[in-house]
């Protein structure tokens, strides 16, 4: 089977980090046609900066990187070093990218990719806020048809919030574009908290990490390092949660995971419960499922994968 063409749009970040990685790893089954960078976990100069820092950590410096948006279509932009520290990567020292970015917004990068490629053929990666995809759609409606599947990390329903007590991060930033994106009739397919609070990086896990002895993988190991601290201490989780390789993990080998065709809504009016996905879970309403919320996963299939697949980086 030839491999799926995908576009990953991130705020890296520790987890993105690791899900771009194992893209990276996985050429058989992931053309990764490039990269596209959005304001999120830190402000759009780090986030743009981290993606190339990441490729060249796995030596893939021939992946087009894009800057995308710097903020939320209609709100302030909210960050998260309180988690993922001053540079968005905090952990391992890794030094600083000598690949530009590519010319050009990743937006318009976003809008000529779907336009060129075959229709159908282009799956969307976002593992943040959804600022770049939902102005990409609002510029160019023609490509929303054009898009083959969205694969995404955020969102929550049985986890609740992670960020406020309803709402997930990667939502919540962008409530807007989030509710662009969920309306869009794409089809979708969105890794909440509910899955990735379940793939922690335990201490067995991270020594198996450690124990690749390769520059990616003690990398990883102190990434994960640094990122557990905010989960074991808000959740008392036994390591950090890999929310966006969840992603990349779905595209290479989808039974690990499981979930229900349902109906996904995002609140954007009431600032108490602003960003929530409100999801039809027990499908109590009408109205109609369009997207399959994950909420279940195969932990450990999913660490071996992940072990094995930065093991050939
Ligand atoms: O809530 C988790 C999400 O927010 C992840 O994508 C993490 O990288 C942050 O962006
Ligand atoms: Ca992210």
């Amino acid at each position: 089977m030839s491999p799926r063409k995908i576009i990953i749009d991130t705020d890296p970040g520790q987890d993105d980090a690791v899900a771009i990685l194992l893209a990276l790893a996985s050429p058989q089954e992931i053309d990764l046609l490039g990269i596209t960078c959005v304001a999120g976990n830190v402000p759009l100069e780090l986030t743009s900066k981290n993606a190339r820092i990441i490729c060249e950590l796995a030596g893939k410096t021939d992946v087009p990187v894009y800057a995308g948006c710097d903020r939320p279509m209609g709100r302030e932009l909210v960050t998260a070093e309180h988690v993922h520290g001053r540079t968005g990567l905090d952990g391992p020292d890794l030094p600083d990218p000598q690949m530009p970015l590519s010319d050009g917004h990743a937006v318009d990068f976003i809008i000529d990719t779907l336009r060129t490629q075959p229709a159908g053929s282009v799956t969307l990666c976002p593992i943040g806020p959804l600022t770049n995809i939902a102005t990409a759609f609002n510029k160019a409606p023609d490509i929303v048809e054009k898009v083959h599947e969205i694969v995404l990390m955020g969102g929550a329903y049985f986890e609740v919030g992670n960020v406020t007590p309803t709402a997930e991060f990667n939502i919540y930033v962008d409530p807007q574009a989030a509710d662009i994106v969920f309306t869009s009739g794409v089809p979708i397919v969105a890794m909440p908290l509910d899955v990735t609070h379940q793939v922690l990086v335990t201490k067995p896990r991270n020594k198996a990490l450690r124990a690749l002895a390769t520059p990616v993988g003690t990398a990883v190991a102190q990434m994960t390092d640094f990122f557990e601290r905010y989960d074991r201490e808000k959740y008392g989780s036994e390591g950090a949660p890999l929310h966006d390789p969840c992603v990349i993990a779905y595209l290479i080998q989808p039974d690990l995971f499981s979930g229900r065709h349902i109906n996904v809504e995002i609140e954007t009016t009431s600032e108490l419960t602003m960003g929530m996905t409100v999801a039809d879970w027990w499908g109590v309403t009408d109205r109609k499922a369009n997207a399959t919320f994950i909420g279940g996963v195969d932990s450990q299939g999913f660490f071996d994968l992940l072990t094995e697949r930065l093991a050939r980086l």
